[in-house]
């Protein structure tokens, strides 16, 4: 048993479908452990994407991830992080396999309608960076 943290991102939370994104991930076995709904101010979006901070992209990606509410969640399942890597699809919805999160939701690159941690190393940092212990059930 793992737990992954997931965001469904502005773009995804604006066209309100946010039902339909965690449909897909209690579908495929994975359950909602912990869920919010908030706007991430500049500082938490550059802590978050710290990694990032060098990129040519990562100023769009913080206008981007602030630009409205996001919804943060802790998913936990049977490889919870490969298998919410596998429903999100490729980063570039372009590239996601058809029948994805991003294939059917995404708009670009940048507005990808969701997050998922890439390693259980990541997940257990970022679930910790959005949740108190005795939030995740
Ligand atoms: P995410 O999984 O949230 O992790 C970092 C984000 O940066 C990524 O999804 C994309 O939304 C964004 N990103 C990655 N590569 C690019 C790129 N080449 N141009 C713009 N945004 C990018």
């Amino acid at each position: 048993m793992e737990r992954t943290l997931s965001i469904i991102k502005p773009d995804a939370v604006a066209k309100n479908v946010i039902g339909k994104i965690i449909d897909r991930f209690e579908t495929n076995g994975l359950r909602v452990a912990a869920i919010k709904k908030l706007q991430l101010s500049r500082d938490d979006a550059a802590k978050f994407y710290e990694v990032h901070r060098e990129r040519p992209f990562f100023n769009d990606l913080i206008d981007y991830m602030t630009s409205g509410p996001v919804v943060v969640m802790v998913l936990e399942g049977e490889n919870a992080v490969a298998k919410n890597r596998e429903l999100m699809g490729a980063t570039d919805p372009k590239e996601a396999a058809p029948g994805t999160i991003r294939a059917d939701f995404a708009e670009s690159i940048e507005a990808n309608a969701v997050h998922g941690s890439d390693s259980l190393e990541n997940a257990q940092k970022e679930i910790a960076f959005f949740f108190a212990q005795r939030e995740i059930l």
